[in-house]
């Protein structure tokens, strides 16, 4: 705390050890004696007024205690060269605090991509200031072994490196070789860094899948002896470590022995999630073990595998913990449980009486996108806004009292198949680690996520004076496409208090010198608004454009028909598809009238794969300006009078984009195309106007 707040301040704050009844005035108390016994190891209590600041906890608690400390201070405690002006003073507060979760996890993938040990040593820096306490560093992947083991050497000549991938595949890894390892002294340095941060890494080494990095070097370890190259595509191999042969062992408990020398965790990760069952069962020397073992099936034969490594690491003193598939033929016997594939895995271990750690990939997976597609960096499928991550509570209901001492805590995930940058790392986990961070450190009922977002304007501040490169709260207000009759107000919101709006209006790109936005204003023609957010530090935004249209309102279609429910096409593949125009190259398997777009959900019923196409007349009231909203997985389309209005096509999770069209009041057409390329299923349209709010469209407002 001295040597930061030395460093910001300029001051010289000094350091003196005494009795706390002997300590003058005007001074900063750290001590652990007569520490609230309610408070644990990591709890504090911290009060300030005119004269004293007293921070009281034991070990780990005080460490707690300055970083609120630090939040308590003015943003610039956390620049790392003297900041003048600043007047350095906190509120007078009283706080006693502890976390709610032992277990307060951030995990990083550096085998998809690497990361320097100046970004781990930054990554673990983020963990400790939101108060976490685990950085899971996910060290093996099919693409990458990424730590040296001296007893084994070819793991960092061969299995560290990957081949640029020659076929133009849409998973392909990189067109480039790549490649890299960290070193037994570069660990060791980051373990003790994340020490001093009480941070504890915890090493994963997967098995018995994602290991064909290790075959290509050792393929000798396989089921069909190989040859093998490190995997250059992303997705799961098939093939993994031999279940039947001692070698595997023997080399496991090697590696581990080297990789306890290293890491001093309580716990050991092993991995154990998507190990594909396809070799073992074709293996000789697999099946020859499971009939000696007396295994009922190949998963079984996981579990004896995972079990004889818990027994080694046991016997060493340490645990492990494996994701959820390691409750497939049967849960090791003192192993814990990190539940990805949602809730459930972690469920059933707690009431096996296994420790959970929750990190279901719905909520905590920061590899997902955070906001729509179409403006964010390429990530992996699914969508996890702020909001989403904050509201999930890792105490499942479905758990007694007695089953929910058992999850021990929450982590969220990064994978890094799209993240190849630790600026990219920084935006996909930042802001979502605060969400975290508040999920694992505050009670159920203090949380708000109204007040968390209050509280995020000034945390942004800090984020900022440590240079990270935060993802900013998008502006709104407008859509990229605008669309108004006569004249229309134009308005920005920003979710940051302290930052300006620049923008032009002659299609250049702003600057901080562009025109500052100051409160909304009118426009009567067709405007391209080109707009920046600036901070205080003058870091700029992304360039948004905000397009507005000047449109006459659409005439309605005549019918004298007006038969309720819509026409629709259903359609059934096999072939891979990844748009809705595919639809129109097939024949439907079936045509009929429904009520509405609901249809056909839910249905269990329903194949993995299908295209729907809807037909028919919405009824407008009054002429204005609507806005349609399609919430799709996969694809979907939408037109008004023959017009794309919606365009929400390609294989993606349940994403809801806008688009918006004057409309006359009167009978329109509206067609929406639709297909489902099989997994998560949803199709919801919305619609809004100026007078009425955004509601679901309604069987009465279709006809045909
Ligand atoms: C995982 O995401 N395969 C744990
Ligand atoms: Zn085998």
């Amino acid at each position: 705390f001295v040597e930061q707040f030395n460093i910001a301040s300029g001051s010289s704050l000094k350091i003196s050890v005494s009795s706390e009844n002997s300590s003058t005035s005007n001074s900063i108390i750290f001590t652990d004696k007569n520490v609230d016994d309610t408070l644990g190891n990591e709890g504090y209590t911290l009060q300030s007024n005119t004269d004293k600041i007293i921070l009281r906890g034991a070990s780990n608690g005080l460490f707690y205690g300055v970083q609120t400390l630090f939040q308590l201070l003015p943003s610039e405690i956390y620049n790392s060269e003297t900041v003048e002006n600043i007047d350095w003073k906190i509120a007078a507060v009283q706080i006693k605090d502890k976390p709610r979760f032992a277990w307060r996890g951030m995990h990083l993938d550096v085998g998809r991509h690497l990361f320097p040990v100046s970004f781990i040593k930054k990554y673990i820096d983020y963990i400790a200031m939101h108060k976490l306490n685990v950085f899971h560093w996910h060290l093996t992947e099919d693409q990458g072994w990424r730590i040296e083991i001296k007893k084994y050497p070819l793991l960092t000549k061969i299995s560290s490196n990957r081949k640029g991938s020659q076929i133009p595949l849409s998973n392909e890894v990189d067109s480039i070789p790549y490649g890299g390892f960290y070193t037994q002294d570069e660990i060791r340095e980051v373990v003790a860094y994340a020490e001093k941060k009480f941070v504890t890494v915890v090493p994963e080494i997967e098995l018995p899948g994602h290991s064909i990095a290790v075959l290509a070097a050792y393929p000798d370890l396989s089921c069909t002896g190989g040859p093998f190259e490190v995997r250059t595509e992303w997705g799961v191999d098939k093939d993994i470590y031999c279940a039947g042969n001692e070698a595997t062992f023997t080399f496991l408990e090697n590696v581990l022995t080297e990789v306890l020398e290293l890491f001093p965790s309580e716990y050991i990760h092993i991995g154990g999630d998507e190990a594909p069952k396809d070799r073992w069962k074709e293996c000789s020397k697999c099946q020859k073990r499971k009939q000696q073992e007396n295994l009922k099936d190949e998963h079984e034969l996981q579990s004896y595998f995972i079990t004889r490594v818990e027994k080694f690491l046991n016997s060493k003193g340490r645990k492990i913990i494996g994701w959820d598939e390691i409750l497939e033929g049967g849960l090791a016997p003192n192993a814990a449980v990190m539940s990805w594939r949602g809730e459930e895995g972690g469920i059933s271990a707690a009431k096996l009486k296994h420790n959970v750690v929750m990190t279901p990939s719905d909520y905590l997976y920061f590899c997902y996108y955070q906001g729509s597609p179409e403006n964010e960096p390429p990530a992996l499928g699914g969508f996890i806004p702020l909001e989403k991550v904050y509201k999930f509570e890792p105490v499942p209901e479905e758990l007694s009292l007695e089953e929910q001492k058992y999850i021990i805590g929450v982590q969220a995930c990064l994978w890094t198949e799209n993240v190849d940058t630790p600026e990219l790392a920084e935006y996909m986990v930042l802001p979502r680690m605060c969400a975290l961070s508040e999920t694992a450190w505050s009670s159920k009922d203090k949380k708000d996520f109204g007040y968390f977002t209050e509280k995020l304007d000034s945390h942004y501040d800090r984020l900022g004076q440590l240079g990270a490169n935060y993802r900013w709260p998008k502006l709104e207000g407008f859509n990229k496409r605008n669309i108004f009759m006569g004249s229309t107000e134009v308005t920005f919101i920003s979710h940051l208090k302290k930052t300006e709006i620049r923008y032009t209006t002659n299609g250049s790109v702003p600057t901080i010198n562009s025109t500052l936005y100051k409160s909304p204003f009118i426009i009567s023609n067709s405007t391209t608004v080109k707009l920046i957010e600036v901070s205080p530090k003058l870091k700029t935004s992304q360039v948004y454009i905000a397009n507005y249209v000047k449109q006459k309102p659409l005439q309605p279609v005549k019918t004298d028909k007006n038969i309720n429910g819509l026409k629709y096409q259903y359609f059934e593949f096999e072939k891979d598809v990844n748009s809705v125009k595919e639809l129109k190259e097939m024949n439907p398997i079936s045509e009929g009238i429904i009520t509405n777009f609901a249809y056909p959900f839910p249905n269990e019923n329903l194949p993995e794969k299908f295209g729907l196409i809807f037909n028919g007349n919405i009824k407008i009231l009054s002429d204005g300006v609507y806005i349609f909203n399609v919430l799709s997985n996969d694809g979907s389309r939408l037109y008004i009078a023959d017009q794309l209005i919606v365009d929400n096509d390609s294989k993606h999770p349940a994403i809801e984009v806008s688009g918006e069209i004057a409309l006359k009041a009167g009978f329109h057409k509206i067609r929406l195309e639709y297909f489902q390329a099989g997994g998560g299923k949803a199709l919801q349209v919305f619609i809004s106007g100026k007078e009425f709010k955004k509601s679901e469209i309604t069987a009465t407002m279709l006809s045909h």
